[in-house]
């Protein structure tokens, strides 16, 4: 947190290695507009990340595969200038990376040179080490995703928990370490067994970020509006609410139509 005096210092990889070192837990939310991401950055939130759950959560749509790499850098930019000292990381949309190592790559490095962002996100493990060892070769920092990756929701079929058999585990975990050997600077870990990203954090060197991944990874984030109670039809056990503003909004909202059909706004204080 900072105040106006005081010239905030932003997040970078290497805070976020020496958080991890020292059992600073890193405390992480989505963002996708200036407006949010100024109070979270006020909030003292160390890490803001432009998910592709802005499919979801703004463009409502059923999943995170619409959304394109132009609307990601969009919300980026409008995330970067919001913010003073929380790290930015824009996620890497479906099939922006996906084809061949060098498209992401020049897609990595639009979002970089567009958007002020930090760092990339991406899904997935081994497949896509020659990737992130390009981009972090280039000056790219990459994070990775591990687990229940939402882009590949076709090809599970649902959102059931990743790493509950000891072959996904044991997958999770070698790429995991492929990721970091690859020069990956964290990894979200979403919905897999506590003891599973407990095992994952002990073993890298990197901080695990967990969503749905119990307490033992090295922070956490959450999709804010699932934080905030803003999506109210979606309850998976992992959310706790914080708030909630769907609710509060609602009830704003209609007093203020009711003000409006009265007569009482505005008044004679609220007029030139
Ligand atoms: O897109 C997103 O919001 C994410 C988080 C769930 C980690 O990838």
């Amino acid at each position: 947190m900072t105040t106006s005096s005081t010239p905030a210092k932003r997040v970078t990889t290497r805070a976020l290695q020496e958080m991890k070192q020292k059992g600073t837990r890193i405390a992480a939310l989505t963002a996708y507009d200036a407006l949010i991401a100024r109070v979270f950055d006020e909030a003292g939130i160390d890490v803001l990340l432009v998910g592709d759950s802005v499919a979801n959560v703004v463009q409502g749509h059923q999943t995170t595969l619409p959304v394109t790499l132009d609307e990601i850098i969009y919300h980026t930019k409008a995330v970067t200038r919001g913010v003073q000292r929380a790290m930015v990381v824009a996620d890497m949309p479906f099939m922006s990376y996906q084809v061949r190592v060098d498209e992401a790559f020049r897609n990595a490095g639009r979002i970089m040179k567009e958007t002020d962002a930090s760092a990339v996100k991406l899904e997935g493990g081994i497949e896509y080490a020659e990737s992130v060892r390009r981009m972090t070769a280039s000056g790219i920092p990459v994070m990775g995703h591990l687990g229940l990756q939402p882009q590949s929701i076709h090809q599970y079929g649902g959102y059931r928990p990743r790493g509950t058999t000891a072959d996904e585990a044991e997958k999770i975990i070698s790429d995991a370490e492929a990721l970091e050997q690859a020069g990956a600077f964290g990894i979200v870990l979403e919905k897999i067994p506590a003891e599973l990203a407990q095992r994952v954090t002990n073993k890298l060197t990197i901080p695990t970020i967990g969503i749905g991944a119990g307490a033992g990874c090295d922070g956490q984030i959450l999709v804010y509006a699932d934080m905030l109670g803003l999506t109210v039809d979606f309850n998976p056990r992992f959310v706790r609410r914080y708030d909630q503003f769907a609710d509060r909004a609602r009830d704003a909202a209609r007093q203020y139509a009711d003000d409006i059909r009265a007569g009482t706004f505005p008044n004679e204080h609220e007029s030139y």
